[in-house]
């Protein structure tokens, strides 16, 4: 069964081909990162309009790496929630015409879902069940992936996500947009025990994240430089922030896997780039014996090949839109 999907919820227009959820047939992505870099994030009213403007040609290039026409595809996909919501309509949209113009069935697909998804392109062997942290700039979650669209979600960010703590720290420390990417290249030269940062409990539910005061501490220690008039090497400070956040993410992670007695672990997100992450729970998961599985580096971002991936088995599992879908700014990834 081959897929054309369709993935707009941020700052990439993307589309790819993906036959029976594990062979990506093309994969294209057009960002917009250079234009939100003048502004030091997304501003979302700039991210419909290129998305509206790209989207045509974003898909037919698609189909013509794939070696396909329309003809060739089976059924639509699209993200609807959850992400900003003028671009996801955008892409909800089109999807639709699509698939009301050649008769095709559409499959909505939940963007975290996608996420974890990204995985079954990169290893063929895996499957369901799981425990997968998934680590993006919008959400931080600890998840089981009981079956491939069955899930329940262990914990979750009370404040920012990992990834909008690194970006919101990294754009305090003067590094450009997407902060956690290039303070993943600064913190490489820095040494990771210069500053000390406090362990963030949230009370009552140890697997919860909490990243808000995290970031507070680097913004804080930036500022109290400045004041005294000291300068304070960029690289340690990063170097040290990094591995507060990352041993956070380690230690719930083990924690989840002891109480839910998993002994695969998989990584989802923009933030399962991250060398340090990557590493360290490569590190946890070698010493416990468990099994750790990484999405390939061009898969953990946004793409549309892993919502292609997901829309493969939702389609399965008998999931269908019709052409009132709507899209959704915030969704549960359970729903
Ligand atoms: O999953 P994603 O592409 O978009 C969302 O769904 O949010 O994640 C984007 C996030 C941003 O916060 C970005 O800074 C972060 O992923 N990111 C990284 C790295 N590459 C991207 N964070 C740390 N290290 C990286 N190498
Ligand atoms: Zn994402």
């Amino acid at each position: 069964m081959r897929i054309l999907a369709i993935e707009s919820s941020c700052d990439e227009t993307a589309a790819a081909v993906v036959e029976n959820g594990r062979a990506v047939l093309s994969n294209v992505i057009a960002s917009q990162v250079e234009e939100h870099k003048l502004y030091g994030g997304v501003v979302p009213e700039i991210a419909s309009r290129r998305h509206a403007e790209a989207i045509s040609g974003v898909v037919q290039k698609a189909l013509d790496d794939a070696g396909t026409t329309l003809d060739g595809i089976d059924a639509v996909a699209v993200t609807y929630a959850p992400g900003l919501i003028g671009a996801l309509l955008v892409g909800v949209n089109y999807a639709k015409s699509l698939a009301y113009a050649k008769g095709l069935p559409l499959i909505p697909v939940h963007h975290l879902r996608g996420h974890i998804a990204a995985n079954y392109l990169s290893h063929p062997e895996l499957e369901p069940p799981f425990l997968c942290l998934v680590v993006s700039g919008g959400h931080t979650h600890l998840v089981r992936v009981n079956d491939y669209t069955d899930f329940t979600v262990l914990g979750r960010t009370r404040d920012d996500a990992a990834g909008e703590a690194l970006d919101k720290a990294a754009r305090a420390m003067g590094l450009p947009y997407p902060g956690g990417l290039h303070l993943d290249r600064l913190a490489q030269t820095g040494d990771n025990a210069a500053f000390r940062f406090p362990v963030p409990r949230v009370d009552g539910a140890p697997l919860d994240f909490s990243f808000s005061g995290l970031k507070t501490n680097v913004i804080n220690q930036l500022h109290n430089a400045v004041q005294k008039g000291e300068t304070l090497k960029k690289e340690d400070l990063g170097a040290s922030f990094l591995a507060a956040v990352v041993k956070n993410l380690c230690d719930h992670t083990k924690q989840a896997a002891l109480e839910c007695g998993c002994k695969t672990i998989v990584l989802a997100g923009g933030v399962s780039a991250n060398s340090v992450l990557r590493s360290e729970m490569q590190r946890l998961c070698d010493k416990q014996r468990w099994r750790l599985f990484l999405p390939d580096l061009p898969l953990c971002g946004d793409n549309a090949a892993m919502i292609g991936a997901q829309a493969y088995y939702e389609y399965n599992a008998g999931k269908r839109a019709d052409l009132s879908l709507n899209a959704f700014a915030t969704m549960p990834i359970e729903a």
